[in-house]
Order: structure tokens, then sequence, then C-alpha cells
């Protein structure tokens, strides 16, 4: 307990209290200091450990009411600060008196209207007094277990295990409603506003430990410390879930950045990669959160990608098994013993295929034997099951059929349901979903959920890794590096940057810089023919349009023309620039165009990426990427994850080129993005893959001050 930011003991205070005053406790219903009150004694929080604060009134609510927290005889866990923004820093200095722990600040009036010194001003105060603050702007906190609700939300949530946390108030609001329909159970529900002081992390963090919660929930717009949450979701993930909808996936076009990485990789996506790596589970709207919510609290992850689906109805199967198809969801096939076995649950025209259909006249017993069957299976990861309302069935039946099945298996292995028809499936769902089981109104959903239990599962058994030291020689490119940033460049130039890759192991062309007449012959023999040269300067970037660069140098001879034309053409068309030498590097043999390259996200850092050259990465945007520091297991998934990585792995009859290579300069271009904070961009592109081998044929690396700085 010490004060500090990342000291997260406060915030059982925060989430726990066992007092809570609120301070601007208002006379009138229709004000939100009332509105506060009225909600933690209707919570059923312990009326006599609520404090109302207000200096005109002597009781509210039937309790009694002090002129300020200095007056309340007993001590106080939480504050709930409900006056206007102006008078907030005064009675926050009361609350550091008084010897308050935490305190949420409901007033709006702070950095969301640019008023960013009233905000560092409120930090301050609570930092000092060793306080942390929720806030300010939020809807307030809310806490199902301790009946609290601290907050002007309509109501307290309903009991349960799923862990809320809101960027936006107002979808707290909208959503207590929502999950009171759905009959969703909350832990805890906490409106974040500003983030002036508790953030994501700082929760993320907390409610690893708390029992009630068993999957922590984020609605959020962005993160100010992408370090700091990746540290936390890098300790909790592994033990649980956390599943986030972010907003702001549609960001208008990728941020505009010089490297052509930089055009390719839009802040969302580094969110993307960043929760990738750290096991969150990214869900694209409100729905799918709270289904994979449900999924995740209630079932163990899909360990095993080989899922069957159990129906009564084709068309919800065949459904079920497209939307499997498209999220990853592999259907195993029906060993022979175990469709004997299947038989004995269906008519003589149903079907032990996968999906397997029990048909219309399917009953409680056939649904119960099915699932078990299935369940006691080895082969058997998962199981999805479909239930379609028939006139001969009554499906709160088959809701108890699978639940016993499920009661009595080793409850080792995930299901997901979908009950289809009306009310009376409705009433099935519900009570599915109260005996643990996670059960959906539409078969797509039930499958998202299994996708979901699949990506946790594949998180949870990968095999730890860690990213490798690679051996390279840092001081030269530190040396390059430096002296372009003394000299004030944005940039290395090509020949640099080439030395710079080949300091650290990217195999790139032989290369020499020619300051003078006499030693072209020399140099251009011991590079070996054919050759390219091109012009050597800081002051020149697109060598083409000056008449820079000659191809295709076949002798002695034609590197001396190419020599003399290029230095020709640079006084005429670039007369002030500082020529250095002209550069003879060797032309390599075509080969299949990849490219590797690394844009520094501001939130996260490095983000590395991988695509196929040419069309595939201008018009498919076909490119994966990953967040540094990057493991060889990563740098292998960032290949084949690209559609047309086949072609490296040999598709139809074309040879199989050498990925190991590529995985090394991905590598390479991970820790040298690590190790120099002010390369903010880095293009190796294209790199030309061979049978045997890799070589860069263009780099780029820009240079910068690192936003992150
Ligand atoms: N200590 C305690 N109470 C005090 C006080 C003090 N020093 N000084 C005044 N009060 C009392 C007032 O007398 C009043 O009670 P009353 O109605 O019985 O007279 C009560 O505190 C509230 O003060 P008031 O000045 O009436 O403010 P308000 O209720 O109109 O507005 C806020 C206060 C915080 C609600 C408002 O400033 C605000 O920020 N609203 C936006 C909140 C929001 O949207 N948050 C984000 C959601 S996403």
């Amino acid at each position: 307990m010490d004060g500090s930011p990342d000291d997260i003991s406060n915030l059982k205070y925060l989430l726990e209290p066992e007092s809570v005053a609120v301070i601007g406790a208002s006379r009138n219903p229709q004000k939100i200091g009332y509105q506060v009150l009225w909600n933690l004694i209707g919570g059923g929080f312990p009326r006599e450990k609520i404090f109302p604060i207000n200096p005109k009134a002597e009781e509210i609510l039937d309790l009694k009411c002090y002129p300020s927290i200095l007056e309340v005889p007993e001590k106080v866990d939480l504050a709930v600060i409900v006056v206007p923004a102006k008078i907030v820093p005064m009675v926050l200095k009361q609350c550091v008196e008084k010897g308050v722990k935490a305190v949420a600040i409901i007033s709006a009036g702070f950095g969301e209207v640019g008023n960013i010194a009233a905000e560092e001003e409120i930090v301050r105060i609570a930092r000092e007094g060793g306080m942390r603050l929720l806030g300010p702007n939020i809807v307030g906190v809310a806490n199902t277990h301790n009946n609290m609700n601290a907050s002007f939300c309509q109501a307290l949530p309903f009991k349960g295990n799923i862990a809320f946390i809101t960027q936006s108030g107002a979808l707290a609001i909208a959503l207590v409603g929502w999950t009171l329909l759905e009959k969703i159970g909350l832990s805890v529900l906490v409106s974040l506003g500003n983030k002036a002081d508790v953030d994501d992390a700082d929760l993320i963090l907390y409610l690893r430990d708390d029992p009630k919660t068993s999957v922590i929930t984020i609605y959020m717009e962005g993160l100010d410390d992408g370090q700091k949450f990746m540290d936390v979701a890098s300790k909790v993930s592994s033990q649980k879930p956390i599943i986030i909808v972010k907003a702001g996936r549609s960001e208008r076009g990728a941020k505009a950045a010089s490297s052509h990485t930089g055009s390719l990789a839009g802040s969302d996506i580094a969110y993307t990669a960043a929760f990738k790596k750290y096991g969150v589970l990214r869900a694209s709207n409100i729905q799918e959160l709270f289904d994979w919510a449900m999924a995740t609290a209630y079932m163990p992850p899909l360990k095993n990608n080989n899922v069957v689906i159990l129906t009564n109805g084709g068309g919800a199967g065949v459904l079920a098994t497209d939307e499997c198809e498209s999220s990853g969801i592999k259907l195993m096939d029906i060993p022979p013993k175990l469709a004997e076995e299947l038989r004995k649950y269906m008519p003589p025209f149903g079907s032990v295929g996968n999906p397997i259909d029990l048909t219309g006249m399917a009953t409680k017993e056939w649904y119960k034997g099915a699932l078990k069957a299935l369940l006691s299976h080895e082969d058997v990861g998962g199981v999805i099951i479909l239930y379609c309302h028939t006139a001969i069935t009554a499906p709160m039946e088959i809701a108890e059929g699978i639940i016993e099945a499920y009661e009595e298996s080793n409850k080792d292995k995930p299901i997901t349901t979908s009950f289809i028809g009306g009310s009376e499936c409705l009433e099935s769902q519900e009570h599915l979903r109260r005996n643990n089981i996670p059960s959906y109104p539409s078969p797509e959903r039930a499958v998202s959920a299994m996708a979901a239990l699949l990506e946790r599962g594949r998180y949870l058994m990968r095999p730890p890794s860690r990213a490798p030291q690679l051996e390279v020689d840092r001081a030269t490119a530190k040396r390059i590096i430096g002296k372009a940033l003394e000299e004030g460049r944005s940039a290395l130039s090509s020949i640099e940057a080439f030395q710079v890759a080949e300091a650290y192991g990217i195999p790139v062309p032989p290369l020499q810089v020619v300051k003078s007449r006499e030693e072209v012959v020399s140099v251009a023999r011991s590079i070996g023919f054919p050759l390219v040269a091109e012009i050597e300067s800081p002051d020149i970037i697109h060598k083409t349009d000056v008449g820079g660069i000659v191809l295709d140098i076949e002798n002695e001879d034609g590197a001396l023309q190419a020599y003399d034309q290029i230095l020709k053409n640079i006084k005429k068309n670039a007369p002030t620039a500082k020529v250095i030498g002209v550069a003879f590097r060797k032309m390599v043999e075509e080969g299949q165009e990849v490219l590797v390259g690394m844009h520094r996200d501001p939130t996260f850092g490095p983000l590395i990426a991988f695509g196929m050259g040419g069309i595939f990465v201008n018009i498919l945007k076909d490119v994966s990427f990953r967040i540094t520091p990057l493991t060889e297991m990563e740098a292998k998934e960032m290949i084949s994850e690209t559609k047309a990585s086949k072609i490296l792995y040999g598709y139809r009859g074309m040879e199989k080129l050498d990925i190991n290579s590529v995985v090394d300069v991905i590598l390479r271009v991970s820790q040298l993005a690590m190790d120099f904070k002010e390369i903010t961009g880095i293009d190796v592109n294209p790199l030309f893959v061979y049978r045997n081998g890799c070589v860069a044929v263009d780099v780029k690396i820009l240079l910068g001050k690192s936003e992150k700085e």
C-alpha cells in the first residue's frame, strides 16, 4: 500500500468497501446525488454503513446527513463524489484527511472537456493522500456480491461471475438493463470514465484474485499505457479469460505513415496483435462479448479441435457447419464404433455423419444418450448441441437431458447449445444458463462461443517460448544510426540501411561504396557481375528520378561507364546534393517476393509485419502482424497466417522455399526494432526467397524520436 499509481491493494476499498460515503447526496430525487444514495440503499448495502454528505441537509432517505466527511464518526472505505467539478478538489482533500482509501468521482468537467489542469490536480491530491481514484466522469461502481450499487445505473445487475469494465458510462447504464433482460449475472460493474488514475490494467490485475469473478470483460475505446496493459494481460489471461470489445475497428484508413509497413498497420491492428499475443479474446460487439463470457465462465477451453454437432434438424446443422468452417472449428469424422453406439439414439433414417441428426423425433433420452456417448469418447473435443422446437417434444425436457448428460460426464470438454424456436425455447435457454450450460438463440452464436473456447484452448496450450537473443553486430548498427541522427536525418541512406541489416544478420547482396574512379574496377571484380550501381547521398531519396541508378552491369567497362554516368546525372539533376560515392552491389537472381517490416505503434511499440510481396501486399493486404518481442513460433505463425504463404510451402507442385530463412529475417527485424527505439519504421521489401536462403533486395529504415519516449 504505497499510494503509487500501480498499487492495486486499495482497489479492495473501491470494489469491496465496508462503508460508503456519498459526497453530494442530494435531497432532490431528480439529481444524480440522490439516485446514487437511493441505489446504495435499494441494492441492499447495510444502511448503517452508508453516509450521505450534504452541508444543507439533516437527513436524506431517512439517513442522517453529515456536513462534511470529516464529521462522519466511523471509518469510510469508499467516497463516491457527486458534487460539481470545481469543489471536487476541496472534498478530495477532506477525504485524504479522513483516511479514505478509494474515491469514485462521478462528476464530469475534467479532461474530457479539456480541463486537464483540474484532472491533474485531483490525481495529485489522491496520489499524495494514498487514495486510488476511479474516474472522473463515471456512472459509478457496483459489486453484486456485496450488494453495492454506488452508481446511477437503473438497478443492480444480477449476481454472477462476469466482471464488466467499461470506458463508456452510457454503455454501463444501457447494459445493466440488457443483462437483466438476458439474465446475465455480473460480479462487478466498473465505469472507468477518464481513467485519470485507475485503469483497465489495474482492475484486471485486481480481479484476477477475486474469487467471485471468473471472466473479465471490457468495453474499451483506447489505452494510454499499452505496455502496462500487456504486462498485466500476460500475467492474468492464463488464469482468467479476458474478453474485450474495442471500439474503433473502422478507423478511416491506416495511419498516415511514410513507411510501407506503417501504411498497412493502423493502430487498430496493433490492438488486435497485442490482444492476440497475450491471449485476450477480442469480441466484435457487446453481444459476442457476453456470449463468449458465458462460454468461458461455464466451460473448460476446447483443447482438442475435434468437434461434433448434435442436432434434431438438418437445416440448423448445416448453418452451424458453415459457421464452424469459417471459425476454424474442425468437425471430426465419426469413428465406426462411436457411430454404432450413436445409432441407438435415433431412428433408422437418422444420420451419424457430422452433424449427427437425431431427427425431429428426438427425445430427451436420445439427446442424453447421444451426448453421453460423445462426451465419453476420447476423440471428441467438444459438442455443439442444437435443438429446433417441434410439436412432439418439449424443449425443457431436452434441456434437462443435456444438463443430466453433462453433469454425469467428466466435465472436461466444452459444450454449447442453441434452442431455436419461441418462448418455450427461451425458457429452456434460461434453464440451461442457470445450470451453467451456455445457451444461445441461434446456431451461429453457439458456434461462435465454441470458437472462443477454441482460441482460449490454443492460447493455454501454447508451449512456453521466449524471444531468442540472436547474435548481431549492435555496435556497427549503433554507429550508423547515431551518425544519421546527429546529422538530423529521418531515414538512413539505402547503403546505410543495407549495412545495418547486414550487421543484424539479414542477408543482403554484397555491396561496397566507391569514392573514386580508380577503385571501380577492383570493387566490381571483387563483388562479381552482374551489378547494380547507385548514388550514395543522404540528400537523394528517389534515385531513379535523378538518374542515380544503373542496373544490369555485366563487365568492368560497364561498371566504369555507370560510375561516370551516375555522377554526371547527379551533377545535372541534383547539383546541391552531398555525394558520398557510388555504391556497387550484386544484382541478385529473382526469387519469390515477400515483405518483412516494422511500424512502431505509439501504444504498443514495434509491430512486425509479414506479407507476400507485389500485388498481394498492395491490393490484397494479405499481411500478418505481431507485437515484439517475437518468438520463433510467432514468426512461423505470421507466415502461415497469410493466404499467399501456400506459395512458400510449395503450392501445386511448386518448389518449397526456404521458410526458415524468412523466419530468421522476421526475428532479426524484431530484434533490431527492440534494440533501437530511434527506429520508427523498417521495410525489407522485397525480400527474395529461394529454395535455399533469401536476400533483402531493398531495405528502408526510418528514424525519429519514438512517440513512446
Ligand atoms: N459537500 C457535499 N455536498 C455538497 C457540497 C459539499 N461541499 N456542496 C454542495 N453539496 C450538495 C448540494 O447542496 C446538492 O444537494 P441538494 O440538491 O440537496 O442541495 C448536492 O451536493 C449536489 O450539488 P449540486 O450543486 O446541486 O450539483 P448537481 O447535482 O446539479 O450536479 C454533478 C453535480 C456531479 C451531478 C454534476 O456536476 C455533473 O458532473 N454531472 C455529470 C455527471 C456525469 O454525467 N457523469 C458521467 C456519466 S458517464
